[in-house]
């Protein structure tokens, strides 16, 4: 798809298509649309990346909480979206054993219980082993580094699926 595409599209096609950019926030494509035209890829993922970075603390960390917990209950139940299905799966998430199951839901558990948001990773740049260590490493990190580094690998997540969309290569992240 090229970037005259992108910027024909209406805005209830726009938002069908990049509504998941950011995990289960469409408001930030609704939002997006209307800074068309845009003048390539590079310039649409900064008008997606701007508008979270000028919400304040409790809407950075709402898009955040947005986010199903990686193995978590939902990949069990089926109801991940279509692009999370895909990045845990890509990682090996999907295929745990019980044990590696356990470790992570009680590693996700108290994640959540320290930062008040869900564990996020850009899960396409990570694999099984490496998922469970990065957590606990990002478990002991301060509050305030925490919601800088969960909000970097939001937007690591975009590019890749902004990337995916517009058929390019993605930026070495
Ligand atoms: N990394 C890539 N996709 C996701 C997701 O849906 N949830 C979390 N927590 N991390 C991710």
């Amino acid at each position: 798809m090229d970037i005259e595409k992108v910027n024909s599209m209406d805005f209830g096609e726009f938002v069908d298509v990049f509504g998941n950019v950011i995990e289960r926030c469409p408001l930030i494509a609704a939002a997006v649309w209307s800074q068309r035209p845009f003048s390539n890829l590079e310039d649409l993922e900064k008008h997606f990346f701007a508008f979270i970075d000028a919400l304040p603390q409790s809407g950075r960390e709402g898009i955040l909480r947005c986010h199903p917990d990686l193995a978590g209950r939902e990949l069990q139940q089926g109801t991940l979206s279509a692009e999370s299905r895909r990045e845990q799966s890509g990682a090996g998430l999907t295929s745990l054993d019980a044990d590696e199951r356990l470790r992570l839901a009680e590693l996700n558990a108290q994640y959540r219980a320290r930062f008040g948001f869900p564990f996020v990773l850009a899960a396409r740049r990570s694999d099984r082993a490496a998922v469970p260590r990065e957590l606990a490493r990002r478990l002991r990190c301060p509050p305030a580094q925490e919601l800088r580094t969960a909000l970097a690998e939001v937007k690591k997540i975009g590019h890749l699926r902004l990337a995916d969309l517009l058929g390019a290569h993605p930026a070495g992240l």
